[in-house]
């Protein structure tokens, strides 16, 4: 996710111009700021880009999404279906409202399966939470009909989607609120940051007071805001902002690029035919920062992954099964409800209580797949090299193994 791969006069321009004034706060010092107000134009630039009535930035993709979830009204007791497949980030906002975590299977698409979801859901639920996992997206039709039958929100982590889209919709801007990460790695970066998008103004109020001390920014300054409810700062500072906004505007560069190498690079593993790829709900929707691939089964998967770091090649190829950070099977201190401060104990139990539950059909996808990450940097030859070399230590495996399937 390479944002940070084509550094360049474009971010250091933007971030000069916050420099210059000297004002880094993207509130206030109106008189000081030259008319500078990166923040400001980076959200008039995401709601251009992505099709989304308002956007409110915040300091991080986990603020993003606790922002959102409480600019929802979801907190203590609500439950929040999501996959097992995501970022522990997904889980800490959950908790950190008070919601629980009630993870569901993935499927061939890496997102969650909406049979699972159906069973999932009991009346205390309150939102569905897809995650669009390594570029890609959730089935969100069947989604969408599940949350309108049961009157439920649908709120989209897309933090690792950005530019991707589904039946021309852009994602993050599809359900009651969608987020983005900008952090480091992300499809476009600001170093740290995030933002919540939502066509929803009541919730883009919310989302504005909330990730500000719930100051209402209706006051003549600062010190005369009102505070119509509780809030936080999640605020994003104007260097942040600046580098984002020159990045935003190199997004379609940089999905072109990767879309390319992708596609080239899926055109090399597609030579073997016990390789399948991630099934994508809209493939012209797929930002493509990652080639998804599945083995047979997990002993060769495992096999292959022992041989690529023995070659010395792993690096830029996940094997999420055996991840600590996103996938459920390796999240010990969740399962055990380890936190540093006391939980309400009703919440505690029943974070303990979902995360244990029963997770095979999950794992018998997780386990077989690996994700490349797409590089903006491969030059053709390059990328030759390192398709040809995925095959060749396939091949090498799956010609030991015996393969009945
Ligand atoms: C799916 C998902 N959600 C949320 C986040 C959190 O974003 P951040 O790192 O900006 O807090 C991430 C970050 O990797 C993520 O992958």
């Amino acid at each position: 996710m390479p944002g940070f791969e084509l550094w360049s006069d474009k971010e250091r321009q933007e971030v000069n111009e916050v420099l210059e004034t000297g004002i880094l706060m993207r509130y206030g010092f109106d008189a000081l700021r030259k008319g500078r107000w990166k923040s400001k134009e980076l959200e008039t630039a995401i709601c251009k880009t992505f099709g989304a009535a308002h956007a409110q930035l915040v300091s991080s993709g986990t603020a993003a999404v606790t922002t959102a979830l409480t600019a929802l009204g979801i907190g203590f007791g609500d439950e929040v279906i999501l996959p097992s497949f995501t970022f522990v980030a997904s889980f800490e906002a959950l908790i950190s409202v008070g919601a629980v975590p009630v993870f569901v299977d993935v499927d061939d698409t890496l997102t969650m399966e909406p049979d699972a979801v159906r069973k999932a859901i009991t009346p205390k639920t309150k939102a569905l939470m897809p995650v669009h996992m390594c570029g890609s997206m959730a089935d969100l039709d069947a989604l969408l009909a599940i949350c309108k039958e049961h009157n439920l929100l649908l709120l989209e982590d897309a933090c690792q989607s950005i530019g991707g889209s589904y039946k021309g919709k852009m994602l993050g801007t599809i359900g009651d609120a969608g987020t983005f990460s900008f952090d480091f790695v992300k499809i476009i970066t600001c170093a740290e940051g995030g933002v919540v998008m939502t066509n929803n103004k009541d919730v883009q109020l919310h989302a504005d007071g909330y990730s500000d001390h719930g100051h209402d920014h209706e006051g003549v300054d600062r010190g005369s805001d009102l505070h119509p409810f509780i809030g936080y700062n999640f605020r994003i500072s104007e260097l942040h902002a600046a580098v984002g906004l020159a990045q935003v505007r190199r997004l379609p560069e940089f999905l072109s690029i990767q879309r390319k190498n992708h596609s080239a690079l899926k055109q090399i593993l597609s030579q073997i035919p016990e390789i399948s790829f991630r099934r994508i709900p809209d493939p012209s929707g797929d930002s493509c920062t990652f080639l998804s691939w599945f083995l047979p089964t997990l002993e060769i998967t495992k096999a292959v992954v022992e041989e690529l770091k023995a070659q010395g090649v792993l690096a830029g190829n996940f094997y999420w099964y055996d991840n600590n950070w996103h996938y459920i099977r390796k999240w010990e201190h969740l399962k055990k409800g380890t936190t540093l401060n006391a939980l309400h104990p009703d919440l505690k139990a029943a974070v303990i209580h979902h995360a244990n539950k029963d997770f095979s059909a999950s794992d018998a996808v997780m386990s077989r797949c690996l994700s490349t990450a797409i590089s903006l940097l491969w030059t053709e030859e390059q990328m030759k090299e390192k398709g040809e070399k995925l095959v060749s230590i396939i091949k090498k495996i799956l010609s030991q193994q015996s393969v009945s399937f």
